[in-house]
């Protein structure tokens, strides 16, 4: 199969284009380099731009009318600055997705993968949601992710569109050569914390929020191997018309996650066993905003897709520290 991949010069969206080609699928990207890295596109076939513009949509629909589905990954993903521009967060992230779906239902490509986020549910007893939990996205970045989905929800029930929508956890570690992982100079999430912390770039790691209402008073989430997801997606590509068929249904929502929720000490743990070393911990107040967390309820995707995660915890930090090692080479910079 052809799959056209926004964003797929980004961390998500180049380990999927691995997955497909080891899949015997040909990714076709489409990546403004807003963000994600030259280096992370190799040879693929590439055109740069924006997911907005029509006109450079209908030249690689002419110049590749195999494309099966398309996997719209791109956009701005930064919850801070979400906060502090939203314009160019709705601007793009929104009405930039609007015209690339009516764009792709104009020009007959109507399958559309869609990367949602599990930054979009509200907090629930116990953590663990399902695709049906409520809502309550924190961020402009989050509310765009809804909003997304909403669209495509509407559109692929009026129109000859098709959406299947994952909904991410949190995506951890690399691709399994090496070839692409996260690429941001100085990573805010967890884990890159963790790094700079073992390697003594800082000299302590911070858990903020030790008093939340989970079993060790920290933060909990659903660390999944990167290459776990970019495995959910060729699933979903490879039984996109099977997957919307069974439900009888235009959209599918879907929890891509590991099924187990890992709270910031545990992960502490997990990272010191693989690291072989210990990392100086501090506590501190949560930040503003700062969400208790959730993990993900994986029924519904093991039962349409038949896909659940692989790789365990240890594996993808394992995967994330080798490829801080490594990414000097690639990107040029630490
Ligand atoms: N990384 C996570 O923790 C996470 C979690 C849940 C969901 N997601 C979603 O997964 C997707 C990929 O995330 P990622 O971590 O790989 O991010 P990323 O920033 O590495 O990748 C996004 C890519 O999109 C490109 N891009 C941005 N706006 C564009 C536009 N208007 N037109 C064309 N290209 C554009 C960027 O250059 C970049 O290469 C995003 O939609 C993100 O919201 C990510």
């Amino acid at each position: 199969m052809k799959v056209l991949v926004t964003g797929g010069a980004g961390y998500i969206g180049s380990t999927t284009a691995k997955a497909l080609e080891e899949a015997g699928h040909v990714p076709v990207i489409l990546d403004s380099l807003l963000s994600g890295p030259r280096a992370f596109v190799r040879d693929r076939i590439f055109y740069q731009g924006d997911v907005a513009d029509r006109a450079l949509l209908s030249r690689v629909v002419e110049e590749h009318p195999d494309l099966d589905c398309t996997i719209h990954m791109a956009a701005r993903i930064i919850v801070p600055e979400s906060v502090e521009q939203p314009y160019a967060y709705y601007r793009d992230n929104v009405a930039g997705s609007l015209e690339l779906f009516d764009q792709l239902a104009t020009l007959g490509k109507p399958r559309v993968l869609f990367s949602s986020s599990a930054s979009i549910y509200a907090t629930v007893e116990g953590f663990e949601v399902t695709e049906q939990s409520p809502l309550a996205p924190g961020s402009p970045y989050a509310r765009t992710k809804a909003m997304m989905e909403a669209i495509l929800i509407d559109m692929a029930a009026a129109t000859d569109l098709r959406a299947i929508i994952l909904r991410y956890f949190n995506p951890i570690g690399s691709d399994p050569d090496l070839e692409s992982g996260v690429y941001v100079r100085e990573p805010s999430h967890v884990l890159g914390q963790l790094v700079l912390a073992a390697q003594g770039l800082k000299d302590h790691f911070t858990i903020t929020g030790t008093e939340h209402p989970t079993r060790d008073g920290t933060g909990i989430r659903d660390y999944i191997h990167v290459w776990d997801l970019a495995k959910a997606h060729v699933a979903a590509v490879e039984q996109f018309d099977q997957a919307l068929a069974q439900q009888e249904a235009s959209s599918l929502v879907l929890n891509v996650g590991t099924g187990s929720g890992v709270t910031v000490r545990e992960l502490v743990t997990a990272f010191e066993k693989v690291y072989g070393a210990q990392v100086p911990v501090r506590e501190a107040p949560p930040r503003p905003g700062d969400a208790v967390g959730a993990y993900a309820n994986v029924d519904e995707v093991r039962r349409v897709l038949g896909w659940s995660a692989e790789l365990s915890l240890e594996d993808a930090i394992a995967s994330a520290l080798a490829w801080g090692r490594r990414r000097k080479e690639i990107l040029g910079y630490d």
